[in-house]
């Protein structure tokens, strides 16, 4: 019976958010399906795998693997899935260390699982950023990419392993941006947009920037 009334909450939920969604009105930092779906239809002919560095429970997930599928793509899931390492001297105090702990890797497969996907639906990489990085072949590209690690070191050091692997024409999407400040993951993306120029703006809404590789 609990079961049953979870599973109408969360119909009700899915229902509420697109009704909103209808009238242009977004959860900061939610990955909606509709703008996941504009976004990769941009990459259809562009060589490379689909990615997210920041999984948590994998909602956002379970929508890029669907997505990743209609082209025929891959879907590389990482994450500590332990939460959230030590914030650093520029992060704030928002994610404390073990934040976002799902019981690891074991513990996301089973969430997965209880939402009807198999762990041959995608790779999942797990282990603190960047070592977890030395888990992925070599030679995987990829065209659509989600980063969603909030504090300062981790976006940094996955905006620097994830970039020369991001095919010409790939879209990068940054989450929780905020161009006036200088901390968290803000502060990385603000470092890296002012560092490079190989990339073009798509579009910036929802604390949600993305980006496209141009060169
Ligand atoms: C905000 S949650 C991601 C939410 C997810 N993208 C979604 O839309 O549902 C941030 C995730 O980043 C992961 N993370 C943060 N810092 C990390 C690090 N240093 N190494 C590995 N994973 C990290 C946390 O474990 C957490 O699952």
């Amino acid at each position: 019976m609990k079961r049953f009334f979870l599973k109408i909450l969360v119909v009700v939920r899915g229902l509420v958010r697109s009704v909103l969604y209808m009238f242009n009105i977004r959860r900061p930092g939610y990955w909606y399906w509709g703008d996941l779906r504009r976004f990769t239809s941009m990459v259809e002919n562009v060589k490379g795998d689909f990615a997210e560095i920041g999984v948590w429970r994998g909602e956002a997930s379970r929508k890029v693997i669907r997505l990743a599928l209609i082209q025929s793509k891959k879907t590389h899931l990482i994450d500590s899935f332990r939460g959230m390492d030590d914030p650093g001297s520029f992060d704030s105090d928002f994610h404390p260390k073990g934040r976002f702990d799902v019981g690891g890797l074991a513990g996301f497969r089973l969430i997965m699982e209880s939402h009807g996907f198999s762990k041959d639906e995608y790779f999942a990489y797990d282990g603190l950023i960047p070592t977890c990085f030395e888990k992925v072949p070599n030679d995987v590209r990829f065209s659509f990419v989600i980063i969603d690690v909030d504090n300062y070191t981790p976006t940094r050091d996955t905006l620097n392993w994830i970039w020369p692997r991001i095919s010409r024409g790939g879209i990068l999407a940054l989450d929780d941006f905020n161009a006036m400040s200088d901390t968290d993951c803000s502060k990385a993306i603000n470092e890296f947009l002012r560092e490079r120029s190989d990339y073009s703006r798509l579009d910036f809404f929802n604390c949600q920037l993305f980006l496209r590789k141009e060169m």
